[in-house]
């Protein structure tokens, strides 16, 4: 099976967690978009969705599903989303589309964060795939020199030359070079660095489920 495969088979199984007659809040990526696509099957049963990213909102919305703003929503059952890492207890780090504050607060506001992945992102240790960190414009130099007194390699997110801003309007710094065994205590040392946003870490809230797709099928893991 390709990784697509992988990936459509994940999102196909995501749909037995929508509630009917409620909202669901919807993550970014490639993963995430076949979970979309998916949801454009069974819109007429969903009171709407919740987007975690322009990107996200703009594909709901072709697929003719109503999108409403988080604050019109009180509570929502369930939030799906992908992941770049996973560890067998829950933490993942996200953020590799640039969407992470928006996935954090959304995944916030709901009852259970159930994440879609292909086996690769599976690990034992999170820190393999750089971290994002969205930042302040001002704050970029000191706050990188602070990751880089936290062990980490700071880069400075840039696409065709030009850095990534993004839909906040702020930069991502990816942090490579970090092995990161105790994420929640990473987390808490990152989010409490002035002029950061967020980071891509979620562990003190993470998963509540994770689908995993793999060659044998999709492997249910519960947290
Ligand atoms: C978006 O900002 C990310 O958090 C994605 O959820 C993550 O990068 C997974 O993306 P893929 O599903 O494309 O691998």
């Amino acid at each position: 099976m390709t990784q697509d495969e992988l990936k459509q088979a994940v999102a196909r199984a995501a749909i037995e967690y929508v509630v009917e007659g409620e909202i669901v809040g919807v993550g970014t990526g490639s993963t995430a978009n076949f979970f979309i696509d998916e949801l454009a099957k069974i819109k007429g049963s969903i009171k709407g969705a919740v987007a975690s990213s322009e990107a996200t909102a703009e594909r709901l919305r072709s697929h003719g599903i109503t999108v409403l703003d988080l604050n019109q929503v009180d509570s929502m059952p369930v939030y799906i989303d992908g992941a770049d890492e996973i560890t067998p207890f829950g933490a993942m780090i996200k953020g590799g589309g640039a969407a992470l504050t928006r996935e954090k607060i959304a995944a916030s506001v709901a009852g259970k964060f159930v994440c879609i992945a292909d086996g690769s992102k599976l690990v034992d240790v999170l820190g393999n795939f750089p971290l994002p960190v969205e930042v302040i414009p001002m704050a970029q130099r000191v706050v990188a020199r602070k990751l880089a007194a936290l062990g980490g390699e700071p880069r400075l997110r840039l696409k065709d030359g030009v850095p990534v801003l993004t839909d906040n309007g702020n930069l991502i710094i990816d942090v490579l070079g970090m092995q990161i065994p105790d994420p929640a205590a990473m987390e808490a040392a990152i989010n409490n660095i002035t002029g950061v946003v967020t980071v891509g870490l979620f562990a003190r809230q993470g998963a509540n489920v994770c689908l995993l797709g793999t060659p044998d099928g999709v492997r249910k893991l519960i947290f």
